[in-house]
């Protein structure tokens, strides 16, 4: 990196560390000439980063902190699908747990990492609590300061058994009339413990699953809707999680992978053997030659605590990232000392001298893997590398 540009990032990560600034992704784009612009369920978004759907994303004090930090988008805690009588056939997700620990975990060749632990499921309160929550999220992202985007687990059948469309519809029709103007966007959460779960031990299952869930959805709805599919972890081989994306066809952006899952301790978690599995299989996927790239646009999640981390999934095609645990470490672990959470993280990912963003983008561009446009380098330009790649 020229001397000139590494003074000023130093620069910049040292002054960061007090105070945040207002437009971040401005002021990297005038400074440096670097433009993060990332995407999201076909949503442009300034900067790639975003909140996986969970525990920091239950209320409106959250997401409020999160736009005035000037994260991209937050996803809210997964709902738990119901029909017009409130019977929910995926109920045992919504239990209430509030204890979390933020632990370290080795991953399995001893590096040491960060997970959460955590015994709860999915959103434990009511399905009218869930749309004052939407509402809130509605105004954020029409007022242009966050896109926030709701979570939902659907029935998922046995295999042989009808899909429970009065849940599929009772929930949809609440979402879209609690969101207003069209198109409605949500998140169909395959969650980590459903990994656990004698209902996904067959991989026939699953496949059905991927392949008519977001139909059901669709059809469900009474407005246009644009569906992500966050994708399991199976308890299956590397090649089963590519067979599992290709199966996702009818999908507007595919998340992967959520949380590995341990049978004998009976939780998800995350850390260096999450990261390790996801870009492994990231690299084994090709679009099939029947997919242009726009039908895969992919987002990562999984163990993601430095810019570095977030270019190696755009690397394997994901135009944005959503993290959980780095928003949870203690304090003392942020290099920046002032400001909430989402701001020291966001500090952190983009401004780290060595291990940021731009620091390793201005790397990919001296390593010829990025060329500048119009004299400037273009975050999703590493996502369409990676297609053309594929
Ligand atoms: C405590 C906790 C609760 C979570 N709850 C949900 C959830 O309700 N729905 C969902 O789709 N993902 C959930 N996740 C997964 C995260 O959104 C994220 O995809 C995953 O943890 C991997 O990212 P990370 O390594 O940055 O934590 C949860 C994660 C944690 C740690």
């Amino acid at each position: 990196m020229p001397g000139r540009i590494a003074g000023a990032l130093e620069r910049d990560f040292e002054r960061f560390r007090r105070e945040w600034p207002h437009d971040f992704a401005a002021l990297v784009r005038s400074t440096y000439r670097v433009d993060l612009t990332g995407r999201y369920l076909g949503a442009v978004l300034p900067h790639p980063v975003g909140k996986g759907s969970g525990q920091l994303s239950l209320n409106e004090g959250q997401l409020e902190e999160d736009a005035r930090a000037g994260l991209a988008f937050a996803v809210l805690k997964t709902l738990i699908a119901e029909d017009e009588t409130g019977a929910q056939a995926m109920a045992a997700w919504a239990i209430h747990e509030t204890r979390m620990a933020v632990e370290r975990r080795a991953a399995s060749d001893g590096r040491p990492g960060w997970t959460v632990t955590w015994k709860g499921r999915g959103w434990d309160r009511s399905l009218s609590d869930y749309l004052t929550l939407v509402r809130a999220g509605r105004d954020l992202t029409r007022a242009g300061r966050l896109l926030v985007v709701p979570s939902v687990k659907f029935h998922l059948p046995r295999l042989g058994e009808p899909f429970r469309e009065a849940e599929y519809r009772h929930t949809t029709a609440a979402l879209a009339a609690a969101w207003g103007e069209p198109p409605l966007l949500v998140e169909k959460d395959f969650s980590p413990t459903l990994a656990g779960d004698p209902l996904a031990d067959d991989r026939a299952p699953i496949l059905r699953w991927l392949k008519e869930v977001p139909r059901h959805i669709r059809r469900a709805s009474p407005v246009p809707v644009r569906i992500a599919v966050k994708l399991l972890n199976a308890r299956f081989d590397d090649d089963f999680q590519v067979e599992m994306m290709h199966a996702t066809r009818d999908a507007e952006s595919l998340v992967c992978f959520n949380r590995l899952f341990d049978p004998e301790l009976g939780v998800a978690y995350g850390g260096w053997d999450l990261s390790n599995r996801n870009l492994r299989v990231l690299d084994l996927h090709r679009p099939p030659p029947s997919f242009t790239a726009l039908d895969h646009p992919l987002v990562g999640t999984g163990n993601i605590s430095s810019g570095r981390m977030i270019l190696e999934y755009a690397r394997r095609g994901c135009e944005s990232v959503q993290l959980h645990t780095f928003f949870q470490l203690p304090l003392s672990e942020y290099a920046a000392t002032h400001g909430s959470r989402t701001a020291r993280v966001l500090h952190t990912l983009v401004f780290h001298p060595q291990d940021g963003l731009i620091a390793g983008l201005l790397e990919l561009e001296s390593r010829g893997e990025v060329e500048r446009r119009d004299g400037e380098l273009h975050f999703l330009d590493v996502a369409r590398h990676a297609h053309r790649a594929g």
